[in-house]
């Protein structure tokens, strides 16, 4: 909608030289109205028209011709060209345009033809799905759903952390403790705990490291029994794994792990070699990067073994190959800035343009207020606790606030869980979070349950006057500051989705949603919809129902349910 209206504004404009397409990319919403619904800054086209942006923006004003479309004024001001549109027939063909398309209003084809790789969640095999985990889950998988909504074709990739001497000490441990029908009835509680007890016990007998070299030795030769124990490893972290995504709505279209690379790397090396980017350096093999600021790349260990920068190179070339990517995303922690910064420069250096296209999407901790973690020594958040303890409070609240509420239980599930994931998306990525049961399920903060409670009184708004006939709405009934402003707001829905991969911030949208609640509240405290003439009642309940389909189909590209009764 913005966009077309932007793509309509453009056509109004002529400018040397300058294509529509590229007018209407310059064209922006000013933060206030004050200074128009949308603004051109002249600035940039100074030099080329050898006039200042205070003439241009003038002569532009006085050569548009008006009324055209809904634009009804143009101004010209310190080298900006204010546009103002009509607002009142703006809000009525928004809400016009939301009723007839519902959830899919905001759809967009601007993506097509563009695959974006998101590499999020990688979780590490055999190692409990932690807290930390939390954010790199949530924010990819609504990166991916937002990409998808505006046309692109996302990719969801799941980089096994799947390789690693660890596997070679599991084994030992799970020889000397565990067993197959233990870790099968068990499940990760095991395999951390052996882990765990493996730590301790190596500390006295050292001998074990040998033996879990061995042991990862042979998974990396193939044997059998060692790769079966791998596999079920695996098998057992996934099972897991896979229940908590299901819970956060997160999907993948890849689970090829760091093992997944492991006959890949070899032509990367040769690559580097031939290219003369490949240095010893004390038996290993690097690629220097002092130049760029930067401690050299360790790519072969003085033993031969590789390392996840290795792997991370071999699988930017498999998915350049493979997906042909438009951008490939790294939503990953902060703490490794340095390793995607040198990864993304030796793949610059080996010459692939494509190195502009990869982003390391970093985003900072989360934590409970009791502090660190650390898998050997089993001290962990478990991410599975976090969900569980919230719904068992958001349980408690509905009871409280709505005793006869059918279905509880389920409402408790979605709002508890949604409320750690909105916490989670509602900052910008690259702060860390001290996480607050208490804060993430209030109901008058700007949280999950509040823009779910909002959109469940839309719901039961529309129940009680028995939804709206659109062609029986009599628009006086949002002719009123109240009404515009929702309205306005509904109408930069697609344009704050574009913000949010623009910027890999789904904090946009989540900013967004609670303000469209407040816009909302606002106009359903100082406006009556049951009660009123036929005419203006349905207005008012198509906005109510756009408000509706807005934050339903919001909360779902943040990866939340919207319950339909709280
Ligand atoms: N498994 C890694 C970790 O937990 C994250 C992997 C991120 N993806 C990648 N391609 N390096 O730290």
């Amino acid at each position: 909608m913005t966009d077309e209206r932007k793509a309509m504004i453009a056509s109004l404009i002529n400018i040397e030289g300058v294509g529509k397409d590229e007018l209407a990319e310059l064209i922006s919403v000013p933060p206030t109205r004050d200074n128009g619904d949308y603004t051109l800054p002249c600035f940039r086209f100074a030099k080329a028209l050898r006039k200042s942006p205070a003439a241009i923006a003038s002569e532009l004003a006085a050569s548009i011709k008006l009324p055209a479309g809904d634009v009804i004024r143009v101004e010209a001001v310190n080298g900006y060209l204010n546009f103002f549109t009509d607002r009142k027939l703006g809000a009525i063909r928004t809400i016009e345009k939301i009723c007839a398309e519902k959830f899919s209003y905001g759809d967009s084809d601007e993506g097509k033809g563009k695959t974006v790789c998101i590499d999020y969640s990688s979780v590490n095999i055999a190692k409990p799905f932690h807290i930390g985990h939390l954010y790199t889950t949530v924010l990819g998988g609504s990166l991916y759903k937002i990409y998808s909504k505006l046309g692109y074709k996302s990719v969801g990739i799941n980089h096994l952390g799947d390789w690693g001497t660890q596997f070679g000490k599991l084994i030992v441990a799970f020889k000397k403790w565990c067993n197959k029908e233990e870790l099968d009835r068990r499940g990760m509680e095991v395999l951390t705990e052996i882990y765990v007890r493996y730590h301790t016990e190596a500390e006295i007998h050292p001998e074990m490291d040998d033996e879990a070299r061995a042991y990862f030795k042979k998974i990396e030769d193939g044997d059998e029994e060692a790769t079966e124990l791998f596999n079920l490893f695996k098998e057992i972290t996934l099972r897991e794994v896979r229940k908590i995504y299901e819970r956060l709505h997160i999907t993948f279209d890849s689970y090829n792990g760091e093992s997944f690379y492991n006959d890949k790397m070899q032509p990367v090396l040769d690559e580097l070699e031939e290219k003369g980017l490949l240095v010893e350096s004390d038996g290993a093999k690097v690629v220097e990067l002092e130049k760029y600021g930067m401690p050299p790349c360790l790519l072969v260990k003085k033993d031969g073994a590789t390392l996840y920068a290795t792997r991370d190179l071999a699988a930017a070339y498999y998915r350049k190959q493979v997906y042909d990517f438009y951008k490939c995303l790294y939503v990953v922690a902060y703490q490794q800035n340095l390793h995607f910064r040198q990864v993304f420069k030796v793949l610059e250096l080996l010459g692939k343009d494509w190195a502009k296209d990869m982003v390391h999407v970093a985003f900072g901790m989360v934590s409970l207020e009791d502090g660190a973690m650390s898998t050997r020594k089993g001290k962990v958040v478990l991410l599975k606790d976090v969900l569980d303890r919230a719904v068992e409070k958001a349980y408690d609240i509905i009871s409280n606030k709505n005793p006869d509420l059918e279905n509880k239980r389920v409402t408790a599930e979605k709002v508890g869980v949604g409320a750690v994931v909105f916490s989670t998306l509602y900052n910008n990525r690259i702060k860390d979070i001290v996480f607050s049961y208490d804060k993430v399920l209030n109901f008058d903060g700007e949280t999950a349950p509040y823009v779910q409670y909002t959109n469940a009184r839309c719901l039961s708004l529309m129940e009680k006057v028995g939804g709206y006939d659109a062609a029986k709405a009599d628009f006086s009934g949002i002719d009123n500051p109240e009404s515009e402003a929702v309205a306005a707001r509904l109408g930069g829905f697609g344009e704050v989705l574009r913000e949010c991969i623009r910027k890999y911030e789904p904090c946009y949208l989540a900013r967004y949603l609670v303000d469209l609640c407040k816009d909302f509240n606002r106009f359903y405290l100082a406006h009556r919809i049951a009660g009123e003439k036929e005419g203006i009642k349905n207005a008012r309940t198509m906005l109510t129902a756009a408000v509706h389909c807005v934050i339903e189909e919001g909360l779902r590209l943040l990866g939340i349910d919207a319950p339909p009764k709280m």
